[in-house]
């Protein structure tokens, strides 16, 4: 697919390297602006590691990444300033377990802008507010549950106003109520803001309803590249085995992915 300003992301014959061991090859991926993109696939099939070169912090091996345009840049310098444009939300919440709620939502404010502190503190009241936390913000992590620390954690990705959300595993350790609140802010924030968002996740029931665009990624490889109704029809037996959780099948079994994780 060509390139144009309607492109929020786009991956050209991009190979990525962990190791001595290639773990995705011939990725080629446009993310649309705008779209809710679920990027799925088995665990150790390499979705951190896609992120990872989305967020600078791998270099691709071969191929070319860009954002917005503009090719991920390797200077520090530089990357420092495109980071100020990507929302991540990790693996793991990565809150600090020493500041409350709403200093952890202020930290990026903090490190990235000379904003006077009463504007910071209005702002992260705005943050907290938008992902329905604001009586939270005295609280430390140890004091929320777990859905209410992830969408801290949401909150401070938010933070710096990026046009580009990229959530690694959002709904680990969550419960189904708490899951389907975070899926729905998600796709609410998306729409409401005006972002462009990439979930990427093997949670593909909870995941799939609130996308327009789904890849998933198998055997170092794009497997799938479409809507979320053409994933839910699509014959390709890769796909079948993925969707339907089955151990047997074309979908090699990592074992060393699955003991690390
Ligand atoms: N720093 C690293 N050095 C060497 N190998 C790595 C490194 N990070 C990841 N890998 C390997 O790369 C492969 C893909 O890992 P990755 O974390 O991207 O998978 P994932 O799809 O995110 O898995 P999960 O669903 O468990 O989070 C795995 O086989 C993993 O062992
Ligand atoms: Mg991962």
């Amino acid at each position: 697919m060509t390139q144009t300003a309607e492109t929020a992301v786009h991956l050209d014959a991009v190979r990525l390297v962990r190791g001595n061991r290639t773990v995705l090859d011939d990725i080629r991926l446009t993310v649309p602006t705008g779209s809710v993109t679920a990027v799925l696939g088995p665990s150790g099939s390499g979705k951190s590691t896609l992120l990872a070169a989305l967020t600078g912090e791998l270099v691709p091996a071969t191929g070319d990444v860009r954002l917005f345009g503009e090719k991920v840049p390797q200077s520090s310098r530089e990357l420092l300033a495109m980071r100020k444009r990507l929302g991540v939300l990790l693996q793991g919440n990565g809150l600090l377990t020493d500041l409350t709620a709403g200093e952890n939502v202020a930290l990026p404010l903090r490190t990235h802008t000379d904003l006077p502190s009463d504007v910071i503190d209005a702002l992260v009241e705005m943050k907290l507010h938008a992902v329905g936390l604001r009586a939270a913000k005295d609280l430390y992590p140890r004091e929320l549950s777990g859905g209410m620390a992830r969408r801290v954690a949401l909150a401070r990705a938010l933070a710096l106003d990026p046009p580009l959300m990229i959530y690694d595993e959002p709904l680990t350790g969550l419960d189904p109520i708490a899951s389907g609140v975070i899926m729905s802010l998600i796709a609410r924030l998306n729409k409401t803001l005006g972002l462009t968002s990439i979930i990427v996740t093997h949670h593909v029931h909870e995941t799939l309803p609130v996308c327009d665009h789904a890849v998933v990624i198998a055997n170092g490889r794009i497997v799938f590249d479409g809507t979320p109704e053409e994933l839910e029809r699509s014959d390709d037996p890769l796909v079948k085995q993925f969707l339907g959780g089955e151990p047997d099948g074309p979908i090699a079994f990592d074992s060393s992915a699955r003991s690390a994780a």
